[in-house]
């Protein structure tokens, strides 16, 4: 959860540029920064409790000089957010400054061990034990190279590691379970937990695997294994630019996301469905790919667990057995699978702990394994038998947006897929799914040109609670808007499947808890029947629905209207209102809405 950054190259301003890594970070974690750098003798650890803001006023005086430097931004997990706590850490003689991503499962343990050998330590955190035992080792005799895989190999748990060293002109890194990839241009290096963070400075980037060492020196990088052997690593180029990882002139990351939408739903279609054929074409996913699968379970966390609910709906709707799980659950009891039983994880950064277990727990029963993913090179693209990527662009503002959108689309068509090999035929519809997803970037921007949602986040601001309802594929539309609204204005929502209300939940509603209701063109009396049971409680309602909806427009106190749709297309739509809603509500709040308290963009600990 936290990021990490380093840099060697042949120019002492390391600092200024470790600082722009650091603040494309953030979104990782922001409890508090750090960084470390050297100028010939050892390292010098800068380190504030707080946002990035607070280390460059510590560093306003005077930004100290230096080729080579290591950054960190932190989400605690061991010890609270104190200045003792940030990161780098160093060892009793300050000669080794390390900063890390993950959690080091048997840090008590070694801790005691050290602590016998007379080592004292400043911090809470599991972090610190790493710069202590490379210490012993180098106290032994050892090289720092060699200290570092002495020490690695002592770690059990999850971690992305960079360390400095004073008698070295290299930076030392390795990762297992934790993100790291590291950034190339003309002899200068940068490693970092993803690709945003050194975008400004290169798109050339080597993607590392899990017990992977890397040294880097100006000029000269070397990658080996755990035990010494050298691996080869390819230099990839990625088609993202600095904008990308920009704020483009938006307020909030979160709300440029939403309003790229139109243009990462295009990205995610491009070349892969005609709705005039009805043909769908996955690059990697020719027809038979899914010949022999007999199930699927679909695991993923939060709102990738959201658009995974719309995914399993398309499927079962269409004939194919499939269920949708929380992959912490999944990781801990998960249910029968055999090799006829494809396993799709959705989740956005590829990097989710949770969801990395349950595909490993998949893998290791016999499934197939697929990531539904937005980065190419990411952890669960590469460790799954085959990845599809939603193509959304880097995604900053830790609330996912435009990703959720894309991987319903992707959902869909992958789904669409799946039924062909299955059961041997088309969708009857597919011809007008596919046209209805082939309108829904024209039909966000026409959202966006006119929503009101600002109107109505305000009308019912100081609200009790906010309560979202839905029925088949806008229940976990319903539950995507409670997650945006209380993860970014921190005030009570929840979503229920309509029909459920009546079953304990309707004791919730009162006149000053607006029910929003999602309308998707399908079982929608049903769901009107919902609302007049609201209604009847004096509880005002919002519906999301059709702008063709006149049933729905006589009842709700409020509309938010779509495009009239296909079903299958109209979830996306009612998404975008009430990611548009929260955004709003959050503003109203004056809330930190691209980096809310407690979160981080993408969970690398379970
Ligand atoms: C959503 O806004 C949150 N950021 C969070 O719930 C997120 O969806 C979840 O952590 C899964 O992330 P992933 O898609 O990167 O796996």
């Amino acid at each position: 959860m936290c990021g990490i950054i380093a840099r060697v190259g042949e120019t002492d301003d390391a600092v200024d540029e470790l600082l722009v890594g650091l603040e494309n970070l953030e979104y990782r974690g922001y409890d508090s920064a750090g960084l470390a750098v050297k100028n010939g003798s050892g390292p010098t650890v800068f380190k504030r409790e707080g946002q990035i803001s607070r280390l460059k006023d510590l560093l306003a005086d005077e930004v100290p000089a230096g080729e080579l430097g290591i950054g960190h931004t932190r989400w605690s997990t061991h010890g609270p957010p104190t200045d003792e706590n940030a990161h780098p850490h160093t060892g009793c003689s300050e000669r080794v400054a390390v900063v890390h991503n993950g959690i080091i499962e048997n840090y008590e343990s070694l801790r005691t061990e050290l602590r016998q050998r007379g080592h004292e330590f400043e911090s809470d955190t599991d972090t610190e034990v790493i710069p202590h035992l490379v210490e012993e080792h180098l106290a032994s005799g050892a090289t720092p190279e060699e200290a570092f895989r002495m020490t690695v190999r002592r770690l059990s748990g999850s971690y992305a590691v960079a360390m400095l060293v004073d008698e070295s002109d290299a930076i030392y890194a390795t990762r297992s379970g934790s993100p790291l990839v590291v950034g190339v241009r003309d002899g200068k290096y940068f490693l970092a937990s993803d690709v945003p963070a050194f975008l400004d400075f290169t798109d050339e980037v080597i993607y590392l695997d899990d017990g992977d060492v890397v040294v880097v020196r100006p000029g000269k990088h070397e990658i080996t294994n755990l035990e010494g052997r050298s691996v080869e690593r390819q230099t990839k180029t990625v088609d993202w630019n600095p904008e990308d990882a920009g704020k483009g002139g938006y307020d909030h990351y979160m709300l440029k996301e939403i309003h790229e939408q139109p243009t990462s739903l295009r990205q995610t279609l491009r070349g892969r469905a005609d709705p005039v054929t009805g043909d769908i074409t996955l690059e990697d996913f020719p027809s038979g790919t899914f010949d022999g699968v007999r199930r699927v379970q679909l695991v993923a966390c939060g709102t990738s667990y959201h658009a995974g609910l719309v995914g399993n709906q398309f499927l079962g709707s269409r004939g194919v057995p499939a269920q949708t799980f929380l992959a912490s659950e999944y990781a801990v009891s998960p249910p029968p699978v055999d090799d006829s039983t494809l396993v799709v994880g959705v989740t956005q950064s590829g990097e989710t702990a949770d969801t990395l277990s349950a595909l490993r727990r998949a893998n290791a029963a016999g499934a197939r394994t697929l990531a539904v993913t937005n980065v190419v090179g990411s952890t669960a693209a590469r460790e799954c038998d085959d990845a599809l990527f939603i193509r959304a662009g880097p995604e900053i503002g830790v609330a996912a947006t435009k990703t959720f959108s894309s991987q319903v689309v992707s959902l869909s068509l992958l789904g669409e897929r799946i039924v062909r090999d299955t059961t041997g035929h088309r969708s009857d519809d597919v011809e007008s799914v596919l046209s209805a997803l082939s309108d829904l970037p024209d039909n966000v921007q026409r959202i966006l040109d006119y929503t009101k949602a600002h109107r109505i986040a305000k009308r019912y601001r100081d609200s009790e609670a906010y309560f979202f309802i839905g029925r088949g594929s806008a229940f976990p539309v319903a539950l995507e808007g409670a997650l945006k609204f209380k993860e970014i204005s921190y005030e009570h929502a929840e979503g229920f499947a309509a029909g459920e209300l009546k079953h304990g939940p309707l004791a919730l509603v009162t006149p000053t808890t607006p029910v929003f209701a999602v309308f998707n063109g399908r079982n929608d009396e049903k769901t009107l029947s919902n609302v007049k049971e609201v209604e009847a409680r004096g509880a005002p309602v919002v519906a999301v629905a059709s702008d063709e909806n006149e049933a729905v427009a006589q009842y709700a106190d409020d509309v938010l209207t779509i495009p009239d749709t296909h079903p299958d297309a109209a979830g996306v739509l009612a998404n975008v209102q009430l990611q548009l809603l929260s955004y709003h509500a959050a503003e109203l709040l004056d809330r930190p809405i691209d980096k809310p308290r407690n979160l981080a963009k993408s969970v690398t600990v379970e």
